[in-house]
């Protein structure tokens, strides 16, 4: 989604502002801006990649030492040059980057029409720069207060940066709902959506709370409330590094992020599992572990990637820890009126911890009496700030817009969770222990499966001009099949449907024609003559199987061609989503590469969704 980057010290703002852009390519965007206060405000945007952006700047360069910077993703007006940010006043020279929804928008821009302002875009970003520039009084608070003012009116989502040539030392930043983070440096600052445009330059950071606004100079910052009340920051240091965040040797980061996860997982599990007392240490809930080991219900919401994982967290619970779960679409448990009786604990699942649906289901639940907690990756973001408890997953910032090192992520902490509660409820410390064992092994058995990376390739050429693939698994690989069908489609472009395998008699064997792949997850486990059947069912019918077996299975291969088969070591089943997603990773993507995608910059998705 949107990406905000913004400067001010006593270096050339240009490169640094475009280095910012760059690094929030990967959020997902459709044109790109900047502006630039020197002798006067200086302003470019172009529809497109930043490196269109980049050519006209190169043209003609931006000079001064302040300045913000803009990725957009259409919400309000098509993807014009006049609906990019940043977007001016008509009269004193503001210029504002806007993330989120001026939902009041309409009224407001009546409002200023009537008082003789003349808008020329189409957006509700304008509408907050026209309003500031309206509210503007020089001799009383200037810029700051006329942020806080306009604010005050305000209804709806924003994280902004604004400067105005009147003013050419001052940066004001604000947020409500969207995140935006302070980064301090030595006589500068950057202001950005995300750490990644910040960890460059500075690991000294500070994030703004909701109704909050930022005034920033050369060498000094005042954060105060929108009825400027003077508040006092906490400042931390980022836990990122520059190393995450750049390719290394892959030529993608999706590609980076799926080698990354023996890695990633030892993370999320150091220091958390102790095998030999059956017990796992999770900090963040320690102290309402009796609220979760009470629960009478367990309700987990996500969207995305985050919610098949969140279907994986329903069955671990209710297997392992016995206790009732449910997982909904965080959209619609938000709208839906939810039944939440005493005793409920809400799970909110996101790699970003900003997902607007998700955030808002979380906000109902817990007016409504849960007990909040989070399964989040970024530290510090919105979702983690509003749980009661959580656990982060650890796994570095995730810059590949397909989730793949996150939802393996949300998977061990899902398991880690069940355990925790598992074991003080009904779970003994031997099979506790047997269980830890084998998530201590899941890193090395991923290596093992990422080492078939050729001959997944190699099946990837084989299918990937068809245009129709299904995925197909049972239990607990139901939402695994949900998750490959996904990752296909969102960088490959492949219509694909993800189902519980039974289901496919009941309408989508109609589909069945000469070759269609089918993806079956045939992993050892409870359900694997049932997975067999149904996929009898649709080779009979001319489907191509492709399957996801256990290593020394000499049955699969009497149902799907050996060198269409991937191979997993063998594993309990409730921890088997751990391993049967990653060739479905990898193969989605060979497929996008294979049809020349560009992986980490799919068409229309964005990283983190913080529209509804
Ligand atoms: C977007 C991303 C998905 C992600 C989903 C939820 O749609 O493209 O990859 O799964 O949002 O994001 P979250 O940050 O809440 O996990």
């Amino acid at each position: 989604m949107c990406g905000i980057v913004a400067y001010i010290g006593h270096k050339n703002a240009q490169p640094l502002l475009m280095e910012g852009l760059k690094r929030l390519e990967y959020r997902g965007y459709d044109s790109a801006g900047m502006a630039v206060i020197g002798d006067d405000l200086q302003m470019t945007r172009a529809v497109g990649r930043v490196s269109v952006l980049e050519d006209l700047l190169e043209r003609e360069p931006l000079t001064g030492s302040i300045g913000i910077a803009h990725t957009r993703w259409a919400t309000h007006g098509e993807v014009t040059e006049a609906n990019a940010h940043p977007h001016r006043d008509d009269r004193i020279g503001v210029a504002i980057i806007h993330n989120g929804t001026i939902e009041n928008y309409a009224s407001l821009k009546t409002y200023l029409q009537e008082r003789g302002h003349e808008f020329v875009s189409e957006t509700d970003t304008e509408v907050l720069a026209m309003l500031i520039s309206e509210l503007y009084d020089e001799a009383n608070g200037g810029l700051e207060t006329a942020v806080q003012s306009a604010l005050r009116e305000v209804r709806g989502a924003y994280a902004i940066a604004v400067v105005c040539e009147k003013e050419p030392g001052t940066l004001v930043a604000a947020r409500k709902g969207s995140p935006l983070i302070v980064g301090v440096g030595d006589k500068e600052f950057i202001v950005a959506s995300d750490a990644s445009a910040i960890v460059a330059h500075t690991t000294q950071v500070f994030e703004l709370d909701d109704y909050q606004v930022c005034k920033l100079t050369e060498d000094s910052f005042r954060t105060s409330t929108l009825e400027n009340i003077s508040v006092t920051p906490q400042i931390r240091q980022l836990e990122i590094d520059l190393e995450q965040i750049e390719l290394g040797d892959f030529d993608t980061f999706m590609m980076k992020e799926i080698f990354e996860q023996p890695d990633s997982l030892r993370r999320t599990m150091l220091g958390r599992i102790k095998r030999d007392e059956g017990s796992v240490v999770l900090g963040g809930v320690l102290k309402f572990a009796r609220d979760l080991v009470r629960a009478r219900q367990v309700l987990l919401t996500g969207q995305g990637t985050a919610y098949n994982a969140a279907m994986v967290g329903q069955y671990l619970m209710e297997d392992l820890a016995k206790i009732p779960a449910k997982v909904e679409y965080a959209s619609e448990l938000r709208y839906r009126n939810p039944i939440i009786q005493d005793g409920t604990v809400l799970v909110a699942v996101s790699q970003s911890g900003e997902t607007a649906d998700t955030l808002a289901a979380l906000r109902e639940a817990r007016e409504r009496g849960a007990m909040t907690m989070g399964v989040v990756n970024v530290v510090g973001s919105s979702i983690a700030r509003s749980t009661d408890a959580g656990v982060y997953l650890r796994v570095g910032p995730e810059i590949g817009v397909a989730s793949t090192k996150a939802f393996t992520g949300q998977l061990m902490v899902m398991a880690m969770l069940a355990l925790f509660t598992g074991r003080r409820r009904f779970l003994s410390v031997e099979s506790c222990a047997e269980l830890m064992g084998e998530l201590e092994r899941v890193p090395e058995m991923i290596e093992r499966i990422l080492e078939q990376n050729d001959s997944i390739r190699e099946v990837a050429a084989r299918y990937a001009e068809r245009e129709n693939w299904l995925f197909l698994g049972r239990g607990y690989n139901y939402p695994v099949a949900m998750e490959g069908a996904l990752k296909l489609k969102e960088i490959s472009y492949i219509h694909a449907e993800g189902m519980p395998a039974a289901e496919i008699k009941h309408g989508p064997i109609a589909l069945i024609n000469d070759g269609m792949p089918a993806v079956f997850i045939a992993n050892k486990g409870p359900q694997y003559d049932k997975v067999m059947l149904n996929i009898e069912q649709v080779k009979s019918r001319g489907g191509r199987i492709i399957a996801v077996a256990t290593e020394g299975d000499t049955e699969i291969t009497k149902h799907a061609a050996p060198e269409d088969v991937f191979w997993i070591p063998q594993i309990s089943d409730p921890l088997s989503p751990l391993l049967t997603v990653v060739p479905l990773q990898l193969l989605a993507c060979h497929a996008a590469m294979i049809r020349g995608h560009d992986v980490d910059k799919p068409r229309n998705l964005a990283k983190s969704v913080t529209v509804e």
